[in-house]
């Protein structure tokens, strides 16, 4: 059976990887959040005391990079991925708002996308993968086969982060993730590296108003669709 490679790119909090997740599941591809692998470059450089107040060291950050290794390892009980950072389980540390508050500036760093585009590209090369993240159309898959680009508004967006981190009593207020997603979205839009762009062959989903079911529906049709070509 032919296999694909299904390329999601958009703002941050738009449900990318809640959809790539159910894709992934429903055609028995790999899903890949790359956007997990520069939480954990972010993890490291804040373990390490790399930066400081929102400076970042870099070129002690490019000494560090060769030290960093990041691995997925499945896991069936979430039907999902773990993320380790140098053979450490990190796939709850990287959700932090820390890192989330650190993660854009490492990100910006061509070294860092250097290396991690090298990874993503990797598992890639046998298709079947479902990838999301800002770059994967533009840059790390430019050939997919399909490519979506999710949008919707920075309040819905604020909103539905909040509710997946407000589980305990030291979670962020409503107004500190706006915050730090409207900061994420003008550093990850501007940044001179591969900055997020939706990519002239991606369609745009905005999902403000659509619930997840209607998406998964109109996608899977795309799907089909590209399958059958
Ligand atoms: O998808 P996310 O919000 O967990 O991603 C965290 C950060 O990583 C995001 O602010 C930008 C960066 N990122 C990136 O620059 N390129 C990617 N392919 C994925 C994420």
């Amino acid at each position: 059976m032919k296999k694909i490679i299904i390329a999601i790119d958009g703002l941050s909090s738009t449900g990318k990887s809640t959809l790539a997740k159910r894709l992934a599941k429903h055609l028995n591809y790999t899903y890949v959040d790359s956007g997990a692998m520069y939480r954990a470059v972010a993890l490291y450089v804040l373990e390490k005391k790399l930066i400081n107040g929102g400076e970042l060291n870099t070129p002690k950050m490019i000494i560090e990079l060769p030290n960093i290794s990041i691995a997925f390892e499945h896991n069936m009980d979430i039907n999902s991925f773990d993320v380790y950072l140098n053979d450490v389980k990190v796939s709850k540390a990287i959700r932090s708002m820390e890192v989330s508050n650190a993660v854009s500036i490492v990100a910006a760093i061509p070294q860092v996308r250097q290396q991690l585009v090298r990874l993503q590209q990797q598992m890639g090369a046998q298709k079947g993968i479902v990838m999301d993240g800002r770059d994967i159309g533009t840059v790390v898959f430019p050939n997919a086969e399909l490519k979506l680009f999710m949008t919707a508004s920075a309040n819905i967006r604020a909103k539905r982060r909040y509710d997946e981190l407000s589980t305990n009593s030291s979670s962020p207020s409503l107004q500190e993730v706006l915050d730090n997603i409207n900061l994420r979205d003008e550093l990850d839009s501007t940044r001179k590296d591969s900055p997020l762009l939706k990519s002239n062959d991606a369609i745009e989903f905005d999902n403000s108003q659509l619930s997840q079911e209607q998406q998964f529906e109109k996608i899977m049709e795309l799907v089909n669709s590209c399958l059958q070509l």
